[in-house]
């Protein structure tokens, strides 16, 4: 299957014309997902090519997807909330279900207009987290619509942001540490009111006189092994040397926070992750 209404996904038509299987499930909002909570606050428009979620002092809104996914590269755009999003939380995340469920979270914090969002990531698995990092973003996202993608395979999650891997959780199960590889996730968003920890720590208060607040969903794009013919990109086991080289760039340059680092929160020593 091939996308052709943006040429950002032209990279899999070329690896379909190089003769290589790729199974690509091009999002169409309304196959693809249901409007959750939020009443009409979460919206579907443009033929099912764009999604909105907004909030006010009322309520936020959210949606997830229909189907749930083992392994894949999953592609969203978005465009975050423009003006002062101070207090208000974008997150977009798969989950399994249950107390022993497993999550991969991007959560976009919002900030006075001209101050930066920050991105927090999370990785839980066996309903187990507590595994943050967070970064600034080397571009303002809330002006144009910028990719965010989870590769998602047998040995590591690679988050990514326009491509550019920013974090990698290996599997360490060699030492331990558990690993998602059997439950399926859906994929959720939602945008809500966080203004007691979002903003400075809980600083800066959601202005109300600015609502509703607006982020906006695009080009949603899945690829799976489902055939046994599928030979995606995102099934190679390890990041090339250049995509080493730019995940170092997002680290040394913009991570302001990483949970392997902070000596004050594992006195008694990092998780094993950390040191594996
Ligand atoms: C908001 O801006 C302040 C000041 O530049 C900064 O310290 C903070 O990290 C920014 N982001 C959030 C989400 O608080």
């Amino acid at each position: 299957m091939v996308c052709l209404y943006n040429n950002g996904y032209l990279s899999i038509l070329l690896l379909l014309l190089a003769g290589l299987m790729v199974v690509a499930n091009c999002g169409n909002f309304n196959q693809d997902f249901d409007l959750t909570w939020g009443e009409n606050r979460a919206k579907i428009f443009g033929g099912g090519q764009l999604l909105s979620l907004s909030l006010d002092k009322v309520s936020g809104s959210g949606f997830q997807s229909k189907k749930e996914y083992l392994f894949g590269r999953i592609d969203m755009q978005l465009k975050l909330v423009a003006g002062n999003s101070a207090g208000t939380v974008t997150a977009y995340y798969l989950s399994s279900q249950g107390p022993t469920h497993d999550e991969i979270d991007f959560e976009f914090l919002g900030n006075v207009s001209g101050d930066p969002y920050i991105l927090h990531t999370n990785v839980f698995t066996q309903g187990k987290g507590n595994r943050e990092q967070q970064f600034y973003l080397w571009f303002d996202p809330t002006r144009n619509f910028h990719t965010y993608s989870v590769i998602w395979n047998s040995q590591n999650i690679v988050f990514l942001v326009d491509n550019t891997p920013i974090r990698v959780f290996k599997n360490s199960e060699s030492v331990g540490v558990p690993y998602p590889k059997s439950q399926p996730m859906r994929i959720y968003s939602s945008l809500w009111n966080a203004d007691d920890w979002a903003t400075r720590g809980g600083l800066v208060k959601t202005d109300w006189s600015k609502a509703p607040f607006t982020a906006y969903y695009r080009n949603f794009l899945v690829q799976t092994g489902g055939s046994k013919f599928s030979n995606g990109a995102w099934q190679n086991q390890e990041l090339d040397a250049y995509s080493r080289r730019r995940l170092r760039w997002v680290q040394k340059n913009f991570m302001i926070y990483n949970y392997c680092t902070d000596f004050k929160r594992f006195p008694q020593g990092f998780p094993l992750e950390c040191t594996h």
